[in-house]
């Protein structure tokens, strides 16, 4: 999936601004929430999957954390973070990378996806990331994971998506990780449209 996917993710983040994609948030407060839910510490390691050019990485850097790695299947995406964060940019792992067929080099302690794992609409693609999900998270790690609720949109950057409650989500994920929380949020586009996210934590069974 690679090739197309990349192109797609390509051209939006060539086209548009950072701040004009209807996933944009000037605080990801919900991640925060989640992290400070569950007791996620600075001094652990987190990756964002399919971070793009996400606030996310801000907030951590602002809140000390040192050890944040942004993976994203589109680089310009990764350039439009880097450059806004200027030279604390170099405190921050970059990895341009599909989600799909990426081989983790090792382990973190918080997996973190707002608004990616909905994009896989096949139980391959579904499978993969599991599995790079299972390789890439340490034995207590702390998994977050937002996607489209069942009454959310049904495309997102004109791609088709999964609508997932935690129920549903939890059964993507499999036996591995067990639901320890989950909620719902509605996201505010830049243009004011609503937005139903499913929120879930998880942490590994074993
Ligand atoms: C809706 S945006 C969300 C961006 C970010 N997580 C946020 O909350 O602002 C989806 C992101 O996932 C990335 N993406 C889509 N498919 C991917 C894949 N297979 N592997 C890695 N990244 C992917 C896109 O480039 C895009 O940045």
């Amino acid at each position: 999936m690679t090739g197309e996917r990349e192109r797609h993710w390509r051209t939006v983040y060539t086209d548009k601004q950072p701040n004009a994609v209807s996933w944009y948030q000037p605080t990801p407060e919900q991640s925060l929430l989640a992290l400070d839910r569950f007791g996620a510490e600075p001094g652990q390691s987190l990756i964002d999957i399919g971070g793009g050019a996400s606030t996310l990485v801000d907030a951590l850097l602002a809140r000390g954390w040192g050890d944040v790695t942004v993976l994203d299947i589109a680089a310009p995406a990764l350039a439009a973070a880097q450059a806004r964060l200027g030279v604390a940019s170099a405190n921050v792992a970059w990895e341009v990378a599909d989600i799909t067929e990426w081989q983790p080099p090792r382990r973190y302690d918080v997996w973190h996806d707002r608004a990616v794992f909905h994009f896989l609409t096949t139980p391959e693609q579904r499978a993969a990331y599991v599995r790079a999900l299972g390789e890439g998270l340490a034995a207590d790690g702390l998994v977050i994971i937002a996607t489209f609720a069942l009454d959310g949109p049904e495309k997102c950057s004109g791609l088709a998506v999964e609508r997932y409650d935690a129920d549903r989500l939890a059964a993507k994920l499999g036996p591995g990780f067990t639901l320890a929380a989950d909620w719902r949020d509605e996201h505010i586009t830049p243009w004011g449209a609503r937005q139903a996210f499913t929120w879930c934590v998880f942490s590994r069974t074993d």
